[in-house]
């Protein structure tokens, strides 16, 4: 099979957002407890931090991580978490059945944060909580001092106001399964009403309200319209959250999930652009796709316990991915960056043990999983200008998106470095797509780095014993003529090319 591709700085969507390479850390399983943070851990820090962890998650190129849920977040008293350790009170955790300790909290994931070097993002409980609740946790967080709340951090041992700028109002308050779920008028009256308040505390704030929980739920839509009714211009962002899982065997749908995250992005930015248009505002709303993932929830083998079982930090949704997740991870983060003048904030769901690109032992190893390399391949290698591709090659029927292209791409240019690079996926199960790039637009002489992801057995994982059994590896098969760039994609993989 054959594809192709044309490169042009003309074709310029928008600039490359960092926070596109976005994670998330929730209370939930092991993420926080055994994941970032395990005192007595031969790698952990003075204050409890895995440094292993902070290595792997530097590497993985993480910019922005959500905090500290989730659907534990809709439960959560955030003053739990903070303060001497020894008074902090043990609580269930409804959303996921367990005990939380509250040993973690907004100030140790502040400290984990600048460590990890990356930009705290925080979530406040709408569930069970309101307003004022939210006020408090600002003034604590942001004020710089001579308040109750802001001297308490400060007596706390966190001089400088956290100065955390981006804030979501709540999380999935559509779905039925959150702790103080709402009709999308009740979300939409307390998201904006939340919202203004905390901008009289401070204006500069970047506020994200909730969206529907995912494309098939019986309220999408209308739910996206009924909010931004209410809250347009008290918001910036409006939430995506999507998970992909193959069923039933079927592969080739699996593989074309970013057809289905490129119509969730499509149809949430016409709900907003219509509510846009009804209030007659000036501003575009942006979208913050601040869960995305694969996620076996059909057959995942750790699922929350139940009856009179609370533990604490149990093991929970440790999906192990295989080859075919990692490509599809890899075709996930080319619609954010082909959506980038909308998509301007991202998390993958989530950073460790929990649905994540990073594993551990407690007490020992820690691992990359296959989804880790195109997520840090992509984060590091895109810079500049996202450039739209428009693939032209092969369609390939698949049982739940119809027929799709059997090549994905997109592109990003930085003009400055005078560096381009293209990121694709071949969704075929049987067969390799040559692909050929015109470049001659940019002038790019010379193939950089050309690697690619793909297995013989698209099953392969990564495990403690065998971690790097799946890593990305030189394609042999690119080379460079008059800007003309020639790649064999093989089958069931993901490249990419950086061009100088
Ligand atoms: O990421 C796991 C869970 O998925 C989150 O807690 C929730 O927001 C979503 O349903």
């Amino acid at each position: 099979l054959t594809a192709s591709i044309t490169l042009d700085p003309a074709f310029r969507v928008a600039p490359v957002n960092r926070r596109t390479f976005g994670s998330f850390v929730e209370h939930l399983g092991r993420c926080v407890y055994t994941g970032i943070y395990e005192p007595g851990h031969p790698a952990a820090d003075a204050d409890g931090f895995r440094t292993d962890v902070l290595d792997l998650a530097r590497e993985l190129g993480v910019t922005v991580v959500r905090y500290p849920g989730g659907n534990f977040v809709s439960g959560y008293r955030w003053e739990d978490g903070i303060g001497p350790r020894e008074s902090r009170p043990t609580r269930l955790d409804l959303a996921w059945h367990s005990t939380e300790t509250n040993e973690v909290g907004l100030d140790e994931f502040v400290r984990w944060s600048a460590r990890a070097g990356v930009e705290p993002m925080m979530a406040v409980n709408l569930g069970t909580r309101g307003i004022q609740e939210a006020l408090d946790l600002l003034e604590y967080a942001n004020h710089r001092g001579g308040t109750t709340w802001s001297d308490r951090r400060i007596a706390n041992g966190s001089p400088e106001p956290h100065g955390i700028r981006m804030w979501c109002l709540g999380n999935e308050m559509d779905g039925p399964w959150q702790i103080g779920h709402k009709t999308a008028r009740e979300y939409g009256r307390l998201a904006a009403e939340t919202a203004r308040a905390m901008r009289l505390l401070q204006p500069g704030l970047e506020l994200v309200a909730c969206g529907s929980s995912h494309l098939g739920m019986p309220t999408f839509a209308e739910w996206e319209a009924a909010v931004l009714e209410e809250a347009y211009d008290a918001v910036d962002y409006i939430s995506l959250h999507a998970y992909y899982e193959e069923k039933d065997g079927d592969l080739p749908s699996f593989l074309a999930s970013a057809v289905d995250m490129d119509r969730f992005i499509d149809a949430v930015v016409a709900a907003a652009d219509h509510v846009r248009s009804r209030v007659r505002s000036p501003k575009r709303m942006m979208l913050s796709f601040d869960e995305w993932n694969v996620w076996y929830q059909s057959g995942s083998p750790s699922r929350p316990p139940t009856g009179e079982d609370w533990p604490v930090a149990p093991p929970l949704l440790e999906d192990v991915y295989n080859v075919a997740d990692a490509v599809v991870v890899g075709g996930l983060l080319i619609s954010l960056l082909r959506h980038s003048d909308r998509v301007t904030a991202a998390c993958q769901a989530q950073l460790v043990n929990v649905i994540a690109p990073i594993m551990t032992e407690p007490g020992g190893r820690a691992w990359r999983q296959t989804t880790f390399h195109p997520f840090s391949l992509t984060a590091h290698t895109a810079a500049g200008d996202v450039l739209r591709v428009e693939p032209a090659g092969p369609v390939q029927d698949t049982a739940r998106f119809g027929p799709v292209p059997v090549v994905d791409a997109v592109a990003t240019h930085d003009a400055d470095a005078g560096t381009t690079a293209v990121f694709a996926v071949n969704r075929s199960t049987d067969q390799r797509v040559e692909l050929d790039i015109d470049a001659r637009a940019l002038g790019a002489g010379r193939i950089a780095r050309c690697l690619t992801v793909a297995d013989d057995d698209p099953r392969a994982v990564n495990t403690p014993d065998d971690p790097d059994r799946v890593v990305p590896h030189p394609n042999p098969d690119a080379t460079v003529d008059s800007a003309r760039v020639r790649v064999v994609l093989p089958q069931v993989s993901w490249t990419v090319i950086e061009l100088t």
